[in-house]
């Protein structure tokens, strides 16, 4: 490896992630600086190799590189409020908005830093991994110059584009079918533990059927570019026909199913609006258009 591919770099913010961060950095043979509000959770690192600083502007003063992973944009400003950031090239990798991500962007770039947000799509124990996917998006200098530097984070880097806010959007759009995902697996896994069976007898099966969802979404994704649903073979109507049935077995598993209810709802609207025949992709344009006012929390 080259001097580049071993730049010295500071990683601020040692929680799960940050602490996953650093410590790829060390491994890949990084001279790494941290820093921590709290200090003592930089111990595993300094015994790794990592340098700590316990002033946070020293720690941006030591390398030019300098990887923030903090909870929240807010927390990034407040703990950067004491450190000079004129030639810095600053990397943020936590979540927020992709407003506080541009408000964040043109703080930092007022305060004379270069600024690339990222996100890193993976848990911090694949951090590192060479299929884990991290994507950024702002200077794009930045991510040229530290793609390397970078790469000891995960082997899968993606340059969406020169809007700072890019990373989180998209964080934000990908990561939208988690949480529906885990409770559909969690709620199969609780009407299979009313009949006594375990949630490992259905993994395999769940498995094939989110294969499943993945073959489909590149025709999902074209109806939805090209506003044409008629390609996919799934109707809307089918979903709707099933509402009963889903409410059965809410009923006689004694399982909540509660969450369902604004999906059958949308079911309901799209039917009556005339859109029975459309692909289920057509709900889209439900969404883009809600019928009250949007949940603030
Ligand atoms: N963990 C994951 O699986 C994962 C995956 C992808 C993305 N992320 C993102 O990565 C970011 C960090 O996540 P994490 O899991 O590492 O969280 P975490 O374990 O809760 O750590 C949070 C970090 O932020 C610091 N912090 C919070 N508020 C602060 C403040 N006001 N001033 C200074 N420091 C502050 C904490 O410092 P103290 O130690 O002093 O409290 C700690 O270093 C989040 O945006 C998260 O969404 C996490």
């Amino acid at each position: 490896m080259n001097e580049r591919e071993h730049a010295p770099v500071t990683v601020l913010g040692l929680g799960s992630m940050g602490s996953a961060l650093a410590a790829a950095f060390v491994a890949a043979g990084h001279a790494t600086t941290v820093w921590n509000r709290s200090p003592e959770r930089a111990a595993a690192l300094v015994k790794q190799g990592a340098v700590q600083q316990l002033q946070i502007a020293d720690a941006v003063e030591a390398c030019s590189v300098i990887i923030a992973c903090f909870s929240t944009f807010e927390a990034t400003r407040e703990s950067l409020a004491e450190a000079s950031l004129r030639g810095r090239d600053l990397i943020t990798l936590n979540s927020g908005s992709p407003a506080e991500a541009r408000e964040f962007a043109q703080w930092a770039t007022d305060r004379g830093a270069r600024y690339l947000g990222g996100a890193i799509k993976n848990v911090p124990s694949a951090v590192g991994n060479p299929d884990t996917l991290l994507y950024f998006g702002g200077d794009r200098d930045v991510f040229d110059e530290h793609a390397d530097t970078l790469r000891a984070l995960g082997g899968d880097l993606e340059f969406l584009g020169p809007e700072p806010d890019l990373a989180v959007l998209y964080e934000a759009a990908v990561g939208a079918t988690l949480l529906p995902a885990l409770l559909g697996f969690l709620e199969g896994a609780a009407v299979l533990a009313t009949r006594g069976y375990q949630a490992q007898t259905m993994v395999g099966y769940s498995v094939k059927w989110l294969q499943m969802i993945e073959s489909i979404l590149p025709v999902i994704a074209e109806e939805i570019d090209n506003r044409d649903y008629t390609r996919l073979g799934a109707s809307i109507e089918v979903f709707h026909n099933a509402i009963d049935q889903d409410v059965q077995l809410g009923t006689e598993s004694g399982v909540d199913m509660a969450w369902h209810a604004p999906l059958h709802e949308l079911l309901r609207r799209a039917v009556g609006d005339g859109m029975g025949k459309q692909s289920i992709t057509a709900l889209i344009e439900l969404l883009a258009k809600p019928s009250g006012p949007v949940a603030t929390d």
